[in-house]
């Protein structure tokens, strides 16, 4: 079962990386405009008019594509713990668990914490992984918490761990510690099944138990919860003088990018947002005619959305909104041109409708061309590269660039 449902995932992503690549010219442009008159809403012609408009629009979207996250209680740090682990020289180790909510509500995730040694107020990425936080460390170290059950099934078993690092690239399970410290960067990450598992029948009754009295209906779907993890992470990490409160980035790939877009467009206090390869239901518009479509999406992974999200959204909704919601923060918007099945194109073209916004502060905003134009300088950065789905050792030099100029040295 767990040999099956691997196999078929990479098959898929092999024959996404095999069809017919992005086409702008093909892709219906952005609608409607992002400062457009919206729901009675006179259009937007100034910064100040933006924050009229920015709590509409996260309404809309979280109505009609997530869902409204329910209250997952206060984060408290409940326990920490030093680590000593392989291939992390020049970071300070450190399991934290952190307890959210009391009584019967309560839940944990355990974060995974790494800053580099002997420095205080360092730029710090939080990031949401896929497999659990152990196989981020060579070795797979059992000091690193892990709860199986809740993992994806393709993780349940690590037998397969080599093949997909050759097929989803050499970082997908995690970054090179040793490079982060060296650029002044600390890391807390963790897997945010722990309180919403990423799996279809435990999401369901997890979602449920958190949101006593809200309709099935109208419940939220994972990812609003996890896009409130990031938030929850950022509450208990940024006291810390290890960490500057004003340099916290939220990262995510694919499944954890559109939660870290969401996490942005939610709550103003990241810095900087990475979401790569996103997709549909993250950086790409759903509108889009090229990738995975919204029957397809809610098809296999309808916990990840709000219900009414698979009968489609209202005409006035798309995800270029999403985007303009982190305006003017930056953010970077990782593609691979053969990662049809995530729709780059579609991303382009959301992130060209999000560009006004980011005018409006007087922010460079998105200014790329086409899809192999990188500017590292803008504030929606385009990152595109060959190749297809997965985290490489190249898309870790454009982060980090990006974080470099956007978020290390900015004030
Ligand atoms: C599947 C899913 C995508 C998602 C991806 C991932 O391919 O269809 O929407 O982005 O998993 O999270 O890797």
């Amino acid at each position: 079962m767990i040999i099956r449902g691997t196999i078929l995932a990479v098959m898929a992503l092999a024959l996404a990386a095999c069809a017919s690549p992005p086409n702008l010219r093909k892709q219906p442009d952005a609608s409607p405009p992002v400062l457009a008159a919206f729901r009675g809403d006179p259009a937007v012609v100034t910064a100040a008019d933006w924050q009229r408009r920015a709590p509409l629009l996260r309404q809309a979207l979280l109505d009609a594509v997530y869902g409204h996250p329910p209250d997952l209680g206060e984060a408290t740090v409940e326990a920490r713990e030093k680590l000593t682990l392989p291939d992390t020289d020049g970071m300070d180790m450190e399991q934290w668990t952190v307890k959210l909510g009391d009584g019967s509500n309560r839940r944990r995730f355990h974060m995974l914490v790494a800053s580099p040694t002997g420095l205080t107020g360092a730029p710090l990425i939080i990031m949401e992984m896929f497999c659990s936080t152990r196989n981020a460390v060579k070795g797979r170290p059992d000091s690193i918490f892990e709860d199986v059950a809740a993992l994806p099934e393709p993780c349940r078993s690590h037998n397969l761990d080599p093949v997909l690092t050759v097929v989803l690239g050499k970082r997908i399970s995690g970054p090179d510690w040793k490079q982060l410290a060296q650029r002044g960067y600390a890391v807390a990450m963790f897997y945010p099944g722990e309180v919403v598992p990423d799996d279809a029948s435990q999401a369901g009754p997890a979602i449920a138990a958190l949101s006593p009295g809200v309709p099935a209906d109208k419940r939220a779907g994972a990812i609003a919860v996890w896009a409130d993890l990031f938030s929850k992470a950022y509450d208990v990490l940024s006291p810390d003088p290890r960490f500057d409160a004003g340099k916290i980035v939220a990262w995510g790939h694919s499944r954890h990018g559109k939660a870290s877009l969401l996490a942005g467009a939610l709550d103003p206090r990241f810095a900087a947002v990475i979401a790569h390869q996103s997709g549909r239901g993250g950086a790409s518009l759903t509108r889009s005619i090229a990738g995975e479509s919204l029957a397809q999406i809610t098809a296999s992974y309808g916990f990840w959305f709000t219900p009414g999200y698979a009968k489609g959204v209202p005409d006035d909704v798309d995800q270029h909104q999403l985007i303009a919601l982190n305006a003017p923060r930056p953010v970077l918007l990782g593609t691979g041109r053969g990662d049809t099945w995530s729709d780059p194109a579609g991303a382009f073209k959301a992130a060209q409708g999000a560009d006004p916004a980011y005018r409006l502060f007087g922010a460079p905003g998105f200014n790329a061309k086409g899809l192999n134009d990188y500017r590292p300088q803008d504030s929606v950065v385009w990152w595109s590269r060959p190749l297809g789905h997965g985290t490489t050792t190249a898309d870790w030099r454009a982060f980090l660039e990006f974080l470099d100029l956007h978020v290390k040295t900015a004030r």
